[in-house]
């Protein structure tokens, strides 16, 4: 497994956590309980650090990185997931905040400074620009992202399922390993 240090920092995996073989990760990364990262994702925790939360899921070929602190912005911009995130296949997020139950559509950008509040759902495509906001409860979608409407009912319910059946499967592939 491609699981590396990076400026004496490797990173942390949870026993439960899933990591396919495929997927390269470096440096200041921590990977909480159930949270699984999928096929060929790229993910540097090498200028700061990255954070997955319980149950989140990283799919296929997306890349996460972050940027390093500076005398203009002394904290710089870490990558931070909360629990029970899906992020589609071949997302970019880059020193954003995405909190809980969100879904990130595929091929999706965020960028730094970004903060996806809980329980949205962003749109296959969207991009987030710098330091915006995205505001609980609603889908967004386009380039730039725009409020579309309110979540419904089972929409917001299923932020958390799709999250579970993302467990789910990541057992399996343990299973078989
Ligand atoms: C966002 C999404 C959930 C919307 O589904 P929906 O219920 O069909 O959306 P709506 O019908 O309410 O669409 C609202 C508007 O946004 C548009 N829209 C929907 N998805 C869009 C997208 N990804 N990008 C741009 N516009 C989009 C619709 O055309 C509609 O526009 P209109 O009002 O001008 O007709 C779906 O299109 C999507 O992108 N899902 C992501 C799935 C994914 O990536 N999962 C992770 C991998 S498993």
């Amino acid at each position: 497994m491609a699981i590396k240090p990076f400026s004496g920092i490797t990173p942390t995996l949870a026993d439960t956590a899933f990591v396919d073989p495929s997927a390269i990760l470096y440096g200041d990364i921590t990977l909480y309980d159930d949270a699984s990262i999928w096929p060929l994702v790229a993910a540097r925790g090498d200028v700061n650090q990255i954070t997955i939360g319980a149950r989140s899921n990283v799919q296929d070929g997306s890349v996460l990185h972050v940027t390093r602190r500076s005398d203009s912005n002394p904290d710089g911009y870490p990558l931070i997931i909360g629990e029970d995130v899906t992020v589609g296949h071949k997302a970019m997020l880059h020193g954003c905040i995405i909190r809980n139950r969100v879904l990130v559509g595929m091929g999706a950008i965020v960028l730094d400074g970004a903060v996806i509040e809980d329980d949205v759902i962003l749109g296959a495509g969207s991009l987030v620009p710098p330091g915006k906001t995205l505001q609980s409860g609603y889908l967004y979608v386009g380039s730039p992202a725009k409020q579309a409407r309110p979540l419904n009912d089972k929409e917001l319910a299923f932020l958390a399922v799709s999250a579970a059946n993302y467990v789910k499967l990541k057992n399996e592939y343990l299973g078989q390993a």
